[in-house]
């Protein structure tokens, strides 16, 4: 994509610009206009979980929420690709305006609320797609669905992915479904990655096939809770986690446009407080399990910074939004 198309795009009202990227590409992908964002970005293959990753930048959940446009990813060169979040039913999301950007700051503000077709739909377009690579599939909850329901909605999404997924991510961090972040502790953390992996096991008996569970975690946590979230990680042998998703923090964007909307907070200025969660995380598991960095990472500094603190894999959203797909060329060349 040129720099003019982004330049145009960002000048859009975001989700607007957001539709309309997705269907472009969606209907692009896999024909010769591909040109217009297909590039060629150097093999750095890493090795996880016995899965080839072509290399360590992936697209991070929430960009291609129903799968639909998997090629196109693909094609940017992206080393493996998640999808989702994607919920037992489909539903609307939040109200609009939900989506907003802080350009000055490179920020994102987002409530969404898990807006998309439902399970069914996405492992169509899985389906359909050509991409033999690393596809991770993260699955939530509906709204709708009461807390102490959680566990079914998780398990009725890991059935019908499961087979389709490389890895399967579980996310209990978004800020935008009320109630969800409550999973991330205790009893109800306990129960919820039990319940999973006596699914894992009866799915990957039945399969002859095992995917790897990851659980994506919040960045507003305080050191106790990242020792004890990894505490029970261990105990349920989780197979990694995703650190991390978006912040309720407004301390960086303070006194800037749209820095007092609800929601998620991502991009550069997330950088810090996710990498500070990610090394904390990673002494707290102690080499147990493998940790996928995200949030903040903005070019070649943060995505060597992330990786160097021991992160396996890394992630970016936001920052793809701003510099577009030549952020994959830039930073994967760097490593
Ligand atoms: C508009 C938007 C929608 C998102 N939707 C999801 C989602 O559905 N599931 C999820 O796990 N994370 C979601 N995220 C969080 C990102 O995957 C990522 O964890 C976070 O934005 C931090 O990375 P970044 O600073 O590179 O954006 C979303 C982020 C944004 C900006």
């Amino acid at each position: 994509m040129t720099s003019l198309a982004q330049k145009v795009l960002l000048s859009c009202e975001p989700e607007n610009a957001h539709d309309f990227t997705i269907n472009f590409l969606k209907r692009t992908q896999r024909t010769p206009f591909n040109l217009a964002y297909r590039q060629s970005v150097t093999d750095k293959p890493v090795t996880l979980w016995g899965l080839t990753f072509k290399n360590p930048l992936g697209l991070a959940a929430g960009l291609d929420k129903n799968g639909e446009c998997i090629d196109a990813f693909a094609a940017m060169g992206f080393g493996f690709i998640e999808v989702g979040t994607v919920t037992p039913r489909p539903q609307p999301g939040n109200p609009k305006p939900r989506l907003f950007r802080i350009p000055e700051k490179h920020a994102i503000i987002n409530r969404m609320g898990f807006n998309n077709h439902g399970v069914d739909y996405l492992v169509e377009q899985v389906k359909r797609a050509n991409y033999k690579g690393v596809l991770g599939i993260n699955i939530g909850k509906n709204k709708d669905t009461p807390e102490d329901k959680a566990l079914d909605d998780y398990l009725k999404c890991l059935d019908k992915v499961y087979q389709h997924a490389s890895y399967i991510t579980v996310n209990i961090s978004s800020p935008n479904t009320p109630g969800l972040r409550n999973l991330q502790y205790g009893e109800a953390l306990d129960t919820l990655l039990a319940g999973l992996k006596l699914r894992q096991k009866a799915l990957s008996d039945h399969h002859g096939r095992y995917v790897p569970i990851v659980v994506k975690i919040a960045p507003d946590l305080s050191d106790e809770e990242i020792v004890s979230m990894a505490q029970s990680f261990c105990k349920a042998e989780i197979d990694g986690v995703i650190a991390t998703n978006t912040t309720l923090s407004r301390e960086s964007v303070s006194g800037l446009e749209h820095a007092d909307e609800a929601g998620g907070l991502s991009g550069s200025v997330l950088t810090s407080l996710s990498q500070s969660v990610t090394e904390k995380l990673i002494k707290a598991l102690d080499g147990q399990m493998p940790v996928i960095g995200v949030g903040g990472i903005d070019g070649p500094a943060s995505a060597k910074e992330r990786l160097g603190t021991g992160a396996s894999l890394i992630q970016v959203y936001s920052s793809f939004i701003y510099q577009g797909p030549e952020l994959i060329k830039d930073i994967v060349d760097a490593l």
